[in-house]
């Protein structure tokens, strides 16, 4: 994806002189590239909840816009009747998705902004909750570019670079977390090469990692999850870049299946495994990440490929599991990146000082 002419993985759009949150539908990826206008707060939590919009930033810019939607489609005329709007539309979006913080970090934003401005008459108060998601949205894209700065200082000259699922302009504002890094990399003349894991059961990897690099022009090979440890061991994978969806205050890290079993993998091998994340996925409220709530979802996803195929890939009636997220030890974890630099072990530490914005407990070095 060229994300200097891309159409914004989720934006506002004035259409028709209706206001809408506009995404890009993810689930009709890589074969269409389609915009979907959400012209009401239910369209938004539909998409949030069936994965036409992913990935924990651009969930929470999503949820952002989907409160600012909610103000704006509302026939209220006073702002004390908005307010209300405001924290029903928080509730509904509270209730898509369990996992990714970045959802409820943006809702709590939106509802502080709500709770200052009751002094506002009612157009006034809807224009600040606008200015407030425009400012999520904003804010996560300068993140990512910086957190892409500071994570292509771990590449090396010629790596080859493993990532799980789609942390991508896709999963954000735009231009990534660990795609961020690896788009750094290759635009410092990095000569790199991505492994791209498929990521059962939706595959976010080989549907939209792959077609982002291909967009962007960075080599790019997709594997089944079952390859990443084979590979290792052939000495063929030289660093693991992945993004997160919560991150503990001890630096456990939720992502998506699979990414556990890939780290792994990476400590067997002496691959050394990064996490990029903003720090608007850290969590710090949870001591570690037994604590992060892992969202289950329809056995359909496992027992249809991608939802594409008519026929069931299983015996009709089998019993699944499908648990959309696991956490990866902080133990396992060199680094995570973030907007304002490099945590380091010990994890905890480091982490609390970044977020307090202390710089010296954590590497803030760009190059
Ligand atoms: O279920 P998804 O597709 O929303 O899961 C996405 C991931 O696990 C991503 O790796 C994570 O949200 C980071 S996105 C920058």
């Amino acid at each position: 994806m060229d994300v200097s002419n891309a159409p914004g993985t989720v934006t506002w759009a004035e259409t028709r002189e209706r206001p809408a949150v506009r995404l890009i539908d993810q689930t009709l990826l890589p074969g269409e590239l389609v915009l979907k206008d959400c012209y009401v707060l239910e369209e938004v939590c539909e998409a949030i909840k069936s994965l036409r919009v992913r990935g924990a930033p651009a969930i929470g810019c999503s949820a952002a816009l989907g409160v600012a939607l909610a103000v704006y489609t509302s026939g209220a005329d006073s702002t004390g009747e908005l307010v209300s709007v405001v924290e029903e539309a928080a509730e509904q979006l509270a209730a898509t998705r369990p996992t990714a913080v970045n959802l409820f970090w943006a809702l709590e934003r939106m509802r502080r902004v709500a709770q200052g401005s009751t002094d506002l008459p009612p157009e006034a108060f809807r224009h600040v909750l606008l200015e407030e998601a425009q400012e999520i949205v904003g804010d996560d894209l300068d993140h990512c570019r910086r957190i892409g700065e500071y994570g292509a200082e771990l590449i090396p000259q010629g790596a080859n670079i493993l990532t799980h699922c789609n942390a991508g302009a896709l999963a954000t504002a735009g231009y990534g977390t660990a795609l961020g890094v690896i788009r750094a990399a290759h635009q410092q003349g990095k000569d790199i090469h991505v492994w791209a894991d498929e990521t059962r059961p939706l595959l976010q990897g080989a549907r939209l990692t792959a077609w982002e690099l291909e967009q962007e022009g960075i080599a790019c090979t997709i594997i089944c999850d079952s390859v990443a440890a084979s590979l290792m061991q052939a000495g063929k994978v030289d660093c693991v870049v992945v993004g997160a969806d919560r991150i503990a205050a001890n630096g456990d890290v939720a992502n998506k299946i699979g990414t556990y079993a890939v780290a792994i993998a990476a400590d067997r091998h002496d691959v050394p495994f990064y996490v990029a994340a903003p720090l608007s996925t850290l969590d710090l409220s949870l001591a570690s990440g037994q604590e992060i709530p892992i969202e289950q979802r329809s056995p359909e996803e496992v027992c249809y490929l991608a939802g594409r195929v008519a026929a069931p890939i299983c015996p009709e009636g089998a019993d699944v599991y499908n648990p959309a997220f696991d956490v990866t030890p902080a133990e396992l974890i060199a680094a995570i990146i973030t907007e304002v630099g490099i945590a380091r072990q010990p994890l905890a530490a480091s982490l609390a000082g970044l977020s307090s914005g202390d710089s010296s407990t954590g590497s803030c070095s760009s190059s």
